[in-house]
């Protein structure tokens, strides 16, 4: 009997090692990873300059707190405003607590110019943003925020895709609008470029912050290093986690300074946030992702990995209705239910993940090779054709 909180329903796979994109258990049996532990291992298992990068960090000072200085934490809090929209970093350890750091950095910002009611979050129907009590909110799952007491206030969710919706939603209360380019739980949904440049035009237009949860879709998944560089926009924050630690917990909210600026001390906080361990990997994570190779080979495999999707949906036209998503972040809409598809195929050594609207979701590796999408498709393919018969 386990001695955990029941909060997950889990495999009793043991995995003891990995190497690339292959996990092992205890008995040796290998998996091929299509999932990363979510979205997180970007650069697979046993990654030899990331090990050595921990072993590096670990001989120097593990933990300081951020009441001194931190060189690692520096150095990646300048890089990533190099290579992105930001001029000011907040480091934490998960997704959900960026993107608490992002809703009050919104607020907060119209507080201290006076606009004390402007405090109201403009969120989509479909969104996840974490697990805390505010990023339950923000989501506006039912089935998320049921036991907790009142949700937090301030949220107002509307369908995502339609500019008009947004606008008629708009009041003088409304502090920032908050989205993730791509819905990672929610099915894979990916919102067009030209709704997320509506966004933009339309916040600017209004007075509002535009909020983006790249916490999924970011850090080189999409084939860019964030998702919303293919519309060729910039947020106003944005949070940021997963592939940013690739498996050591580091998280981060990105803004620019002038909205950063009204977090003072006192205002926000983190014991482990930005510790040396974690921001020593941070730095590696971002100089390997960007070497000139890196994100054209995310984006070559993204699309050998679309075309081989959409091949697949040709073929099982009734159990595959929808290849959705961008770069190495893809789902399949399927008929059969999602989550027994997910067990099928780890039972055929394949790791997937399920996502809302009946979605298997494919989050590999980034590093991934031709062979191993050749060799997950050969798997699925297995599975869709055992369905399939099932059906008839
Ligand atoms: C888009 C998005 N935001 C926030 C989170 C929450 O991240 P964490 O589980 O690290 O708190 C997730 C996690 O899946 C996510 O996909």
């Amino acid at each position: 009997m386990s001695s955990l909180f029941a909060t997950y329903i889990r495999s009793n796979l043991d995995f003891v090692r990995g190497e690339g994109a292959y996990l092992f258990t205890r008995d040796n049996e290998s998996y091929l990873d299509f999932f990363s532990g979510i979205g997180v291992n970007i650069f697979g298992y046993n990654d030899e300059d990331l090990v050595s990068t921990l072993k590096s960090a670990a001989n120097r000072v593990w933990h300081i707190s951020n009441l001194y200085h931190i060189e690692e934490q520096e150095k990646l809090a300048k890089n990533l405003c190099l290579n992105s929209f930001a001029e000011s970093v907040f480091f934490n350890n998960s997704g959900a607590e960026a993107v608490e750091c992002a809703i009050k950095t919104a607020r907060r910002f119209f507080y201290d110019r006076g606009e004390k009611n402007k405090t109201n979050i403009i969120c989509f129907k479909g969104a996840f943003h974490g697990r805390t009590l505010g990023t339950i909110a923000a989501g506006g799952n039912k089935n998320y925020l049921e036991g907790f007491g009142e949700p937090l206030s301030g949220f107002r969710h509307i369908e995502g895709g339609n500019i008009e919706l947004v606008e008629q939603i708009i009041d003088e209360n409304i502090a920032a609008i908050l989205i993730e380019p791509i819905q990672g739980e929610g099915g894979v949904r990916v919102f067009t470029d030209e709704f997320l440049r509506e966004l933009r035009e339309i916040s600017r237009k209004n007075n509002i912050l535009l909020i983006l949860d790249e916490v999924q879709c970011g850090f080189g998944r999409t084939g860019k290093l964030f998702a919303h560089q293919w519309a060729d926009i910039e947020p106003d924050i944005m949070a940021v986690a997963k592939g940013i630690g690739s498996g050591f917990p580091l998280g981060a909210c990105l803004a620019k300074k002038n909205i950063a600026k009204s977090m003072v001390p006192g205002t926000h906080g983190s014991t482990y946030g930005g510790n040396p361990l974690a921001c020593a990997i941070g730095n590696k994570v971002l100089e390997k992702i960007l070497a000139p190779d890196f994100l054209p080979h995310v984006r070559k495999s993204s699309t050998y990995l679309h075309q081989q999707l959409q091949q697949l949906m040709q073929k099982f036209p009734h159990l595959i209705l929808e290849v959705r998503g961008r770069g190495l972040m893809a789902g399949l809409k399927i008929t059969p239910p999602v989550n027994e598809f997910v067990q099928s195929l780890r039972k055929n050594r394949l790791l997937t993940v399920g996502a809302g609207e009946n979605v298997l979701r494919l989050l590999p590796p980034l590093i991934i090779s031709e062979n191993h999408i050749d060799e997950a498709i050969n798997i699925m393919d297995k599975i869709f054709a055992k369905f399939a018969k099932r059906a008839k």
